[in-house]
């Protein structure tokens, strides 16, 4: 074992009232879907639609869904006798599964406090956490919370020979985070109609619309009052003293934007010396060219169907970009991702570990602080079940599964 490696400590011992609540939950919402039906019902509309929603008429959600829904596994049976363990090992470090917390900009608008809710249940649980720039708590005390489990997560902030992410990726190096994740898929800003239709406007205005919806949800409101009015805390240094939240959208608005070049990456290459990660690879030859500028991971996404619709699916797009990077990177499926199930199929399918954004989301929003730790126990137990419904001893042994991927490219439909 390296010298980095930590080791998965057992699961903290649950007192039988906590284990009692933890029965209830999941008997009262058994799927992450469950957890969307009833953020649906307790938040305020701009807050269930900003999380929820995607391009066009959530094509490319639908789609993310049935593609993951349409790959089978072939169990092999007479083998396992034990519940499979579901821990894993990600750029050196052991983690209890291979399931983690995608970045997440902006998450207290979905739910007031959502970072730190999120990074305390991921740190106890040790799965990843990644801390999206945008968000209402520094790089430093997020650290602080998940020490053990964070990454963070970068957009491009190109101004003054990208003086902000440069410091914000030194920072990140003293605050001890282990993987620095550049979000690549965000080339231009694509307009999201349930947000437009829920009153989400660009510039971003707090209208009493939005307010008058707020007042309506006692459980946002309530954890609103608790954290404040979200702010994006990393970036305070950078920007002028005292903003409204309308500057500071605005300030964002000038400071970041477009995509990162293969320059900036290898820029970011020769500053960042721990595990680097591109988020946004949907192509084999934007693999390989990662991969050739010593990048160590790969997330294979569509940013959950946000940015355009007509995207292919993170699953769909793993075969291939696996076949073209062998294991010179670590692979990160998102985009759909709704149980253990699609976690294991993400692994049979070429990718080392799933990360969930929208889901985490709803799990906020369905049952506040406890339920990001409710969506990591639904996700793991059902990983673990499914290693052992398939035969599988742990998860490396999900490489090997018999799979039919109907929806899969294959390297010549890239034209490579
Ligand atoms: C509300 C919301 C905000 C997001 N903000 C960011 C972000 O700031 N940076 C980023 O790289 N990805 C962002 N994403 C995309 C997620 O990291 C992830 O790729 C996506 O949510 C995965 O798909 P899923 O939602 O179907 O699980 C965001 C997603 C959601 C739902």
């Amino acid at each position: 074992m390296d010298d980095t490696r930590q080791i998965v400590p057992p699961a903290a011992a649950v007192s039988p009232q906590q284990a009692a609540e933890r029965l209830a939950l999941a008997r009262r919402f058994p799927t992450a879907m469950d957890l969307r039906e009833h953020a649906r019902k307790r938040m305020p509309n701009f807050a269930f639609e900003y999380m929820d929603g995607g391009n066009g008429a959530d094509g490319g959600i639908q789609r993310n869904w049935a593609a993951l829904d349409a790959v089978q596994l072939v169990p092999r049976y007479g083998k396992v006798v034990k519940p499979p363990p579901s821990d894993c090992t990600l750029f050196g470090r052991a983690y209890s599964a291979p399931i983690g917390v995608a970045p997440i900009g902006g998450p207290g608008t979905a739910f007031p406090g959502a970072e730190t809710y999120l990074a305390k249940a991921a740190q106890a649980a040790r799965v990843p956490y990644t801390l999206g720039v945008l968000s209402g708590i520094s790089v430093e005390d997020a650290a602080k919370i998940a020490p053990d489990v964070l990454w963070f997560q970068l957009y491009r902030f190109a101004n003054n020979d990208h003086k902000i992410g440069l410091e914000l990726t030194r920072r990140a190096a003293a605050a001890g985070v282990q993987a620095l994740v550049l979000t690549m898929d965000t080339p231009i800003r694509t307009v999201r109609s349930r947000e437009v239709k829920a009153g989400i406007v660009n510039p971003f205005k707090l209208t009493m619309r939005l307010r008058w919806d707020a007042i309506r949800s006692p459980a946002w409101l309530s954890s609103l009052a608790r954290n404040g009015i979200p702010r994006f805390v990393s970036l305070n240094p950078y920007a002028p003293p005292n903003l409204s939240l309308e500057e500071s959208a605005a300030f964002i608005r000038r400071e970041q934007g477009g995509a990162f070049t293969w320059e900036e990456i290898s820029k970011y290459r020769d500053v960042w010396k721990g595990p680097l990660v591109v988020k946004g690879v949907l192509h084999p030859a934007d693999a390989e060219r990662a991969v050739a500028l010593g990048v160590d991971g790969l997330f294979v996404t569509n940013h959950g169907g946000r940015q355009i619709d007509a995207l292919p699916t993170s699953i769909d797009a793993t075969p291939a970009i696996r076949a073209a990077v062998g294991n010179k990177a670590t692979i990160i499926l998102d985009s759909g991702v709704r149980s253990g199930v699609d976690a294991a199929r993400a692994i049979a399918c070429g990718a080392d570990a799933a990360f969930a954004g929208k889901s985490f989301l709803w799990s906020l929003g369905a049952l506040g602080e406890k339920g990001p730790g409710h969506l990591i126990r639904l996700y793991t137990e059902d990983l673990r079940a499914t290693l052992g419904q398939l035969g599988c001893a742990n998860v490396e042994e999900l490489r090997s599964v018999t799979t039919r991927h109907p929806g899969a490219w294959k390297t010549a439909d890239f034209g490579t």
